[in-house]
């Protein structure tokens, strides 16, 4: 099984925490480590046999390779570098042409690399209870149980459970909010946690089936390639002329080959402060605090520290995030919309 890690997104929703040149999969979110380092460490952990391989842009593949050299060392398969971003689809195809020229059928194990899951072991039996299923030529999503009509997730319609897995009966990426609420109603939906198994050859079939232009243009690139260590450069020429579309789109939606294993592993995919607030313990008033912080009277509250120490007094369900250039104060049923205030900063210059 080769674990393929994505590190493509520039996510700036965990600001001023994480920034264009710092995404979140290179910070300590939850605990000492960063999602990465998690990441890699949750790969391997899947079969004694693993082995990692990861995907980035130029930008970050000095600290991608630190992580690999720390973590994975011998159980590498290298780090692929895309020219230009062109989305999860045409990402995971170079990885499945890297796979399958040692193996067409190795299993690929696709994680992005900005997620938490706090049960590795519920997480690792998944994965096997899965790896029957890809084995068998089938593409598998891991299910989340919905906790509300999120728009930023994937939809899956499960068919009947058997030997752990169901049939894909429809899979909808990013439905809107009264979409999602139907779906909540009518129960039997899972959010499609981006994580997916499937052998290399089958990627590759179902992508040339539903989007032949991307496999062609996947296929190009990677003939054009480029080794330098463990860097494998592709041809820029022929991946600007992929088009740009995510795995969820350009093939879950419409493969017909796919199944869906449930997935109870404590899985977040960090969107927000708040769902940061969520999923980590909290003290007796209900605040996650990190770092140099103090408070009084505080309730329901994230307030996280890099340097100076905080001090807050009689406030409720804020969130306050400290670091060298930055304050952010927030509401913490607000912070979706901390991308207005990066606007505002990127809008200043
Ligand atoms: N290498 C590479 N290149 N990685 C990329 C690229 C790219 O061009 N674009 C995105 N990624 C990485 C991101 O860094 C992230 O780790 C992962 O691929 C998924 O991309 P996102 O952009 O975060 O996707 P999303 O959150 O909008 O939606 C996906 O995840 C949801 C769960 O968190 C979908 O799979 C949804 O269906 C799913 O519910
Ligand atoms: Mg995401």
């Amino acid at each position: 099984m080769l674990a393929v890690i994505l590190s493509g997104g520039s996510g700036t929703r965990l600001w001023p925490l994480s920034r264009e040149a710092y995404p979140k999969q290179f910070l300590p979110v939850v605990s000492e480590e960063s999602l990465l380092a998690e990441t890699i460490t949750r790969g391997l952990g899947c079969a004694p046999s693993a082995r990692v391989m990861a995907i980035t842009n130029e930008d970050h593949r000095f600290v991608v390779a630190a992580h690999l050299h720390e973590l994975a060392d011998k159980k590498t398969d290298g780090i692929i570098l895309e020219p230009v971003g062109r989305n999860t689809a045409p990402a995971i195809a170079l990885a499945a042409l890297a796979a399958a020229e040692s193996d067409p059928e190795e299993l690929l194990l696709i994680m992005p690399s900005d997620h938490v899951l706090r049960n590795q072991e519920a997480f690792a039996e998944a994965v096997s209870v899965g790896a029957r299923a890809a084995e068998n030529g089938k593409l598998v999503t891991f299910g989340v149980v919905p906790a509300s009509p999120h728009t930023g997730y994937g939809y899956i319609r499960a068919g009947d459970m058997a030997e752990g897995f169901a049939p894909v009966e429809a899979f909808v990426e990013k439905p809107d909010e009264a979409t999602a609420q139907s779906y909540l109603d009518q129960g039997g939906y899972y959010w499609n946690s981006g994580m997916f198994l499937f052998r290399a050859d089958r990627y590759l079939e179902e992508l040339g089936k539903h989007n032949p232009q991307m496999l062609e243009a996947c296929r190009a690139a990677f003939a054009g390639k480029q080794s330098d260590m463990d860097f494998v450069r592709v041809d820029r020429e022929a991946f600007e002329a992929c088009p740009d579309d995510s795995i969820d789109y350009a093939v879950m939606e419409k493969t017909q080959d796919a199944v869906v294993v449930p997935l109870d592993a404590g899985w977040s995919d960090v969107g927000s402060w708040s769902a940061l607030w969520e999923i980590q313990p909290r003290d007796k008033d209900g605040n996650v605090c990190r770092g140099d912080v103090i408070t009084e009277d505080v309730t329901g509250s994230y307030i996280h520290s890099e340097g100076r120490l905080i001090a807050a007094l009689g406030i409720s369900d804020h969130v306050i995030v400290e670091t060298d250039d930055v304050v952010l104060v927030a509401d913490r049923n607000r912070v979706q919309d901390v991308k207005k205030l990066v606007a505002q900063v990127k809008a200043q210059g």
